[in-house]
């Protein structure tokens, strides 16, 4: 294991090289922060945000829990949606899943691990509900991998149904949410579905009035 000297020192020296390429970058970036985009993404370690986007310090606000779950009843998520929506005034929200998500694949599974099989109950539940159309695929790796890809899609609704976006939009907010998937065997971050933009894109049954 890495000593934590080690990081103390490699952190002294990344903030050097920082300072040396922009002598005024940490100033600015104390004084105010303007991201364009919120990342909502799995805790893996494998999947860090701002490197996989090549986006700045700065330029990304983040939330991570393990299998970027989003939940109505989440205090810690919802705050980070509604500061980033009201108050930094973020464009996109980026919900990024990624294949090998050891969060989803318990999911599936029967093996119990405490106190994390009921936060990954939503995706055991979204599971049961697709479990027709994935036994029809051939193979484990297939029904996985497709696992992987709807619980974005899932997680994107999710966000879409927040009384916080539907009031963004309401108040005539640009606001955009896209799912994307990041492979963990070949780096590449992709797209995946379409992205939201407005209440016409949402069933009307999912819909709030304005306030
Ligand atoms: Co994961």
């Amino acid at each position: 294991m890495k000593k934590l000297q080690e990081l103390l020192d490699n952190n002294a020296r990344w903030a050097e090289s920082v300072r040396a390429k922009d002598p005024g970058f940490f100033a600015k970036l104390a004084s105010q922060q303007t991201p364009e985009y919120l990342w909502i993404g799995c805790s893996d370690a494998r999947v860090p945000a701002n490197e996989i986007v090549g986006l700045l310090p700065g330029e990304l606000f983040v939330h991570r829990n393990v299998a970027n779950v989003v939940l109505h009843t989440d205090l810690n998520c919802l705050s980070v949606i509604q500061y980033a929506v009201e108050v930094l005034k973020v464009k996109s929200i980026l919900v990024t899943g990624h294949y090998g998500c050891g969060g989803v694949r318990t999911a599936m599974g029967t093996r119990q691990f405490g106190l994390i099989d009921g936060w990954l109950r939503s995706i055991r539940d979204l599971y049961h509900v697709h479990h027709g159309e994935l036994s029809k695929l051939e193979t484990e790796d297939a029904r996985v991998d497709r696992m992987w890809e709807l619980n974005v899609l899932q997680q994107v609704n999710s966000v879409a149904q927040t009384t916080i976006v539907q009031n963004a939009w309401h108040r005539g907010q640009e606001l955009m949410i896209q799912g994307c998937i990041y492979g963990l065997s070949d780096g590449h971050w992709k797209t995946l579905g379409e992205s939201i933009a407005g209440l016409q894109q949402i069933p009307e049954v999912n819909r709030y009035q304005p306030l």
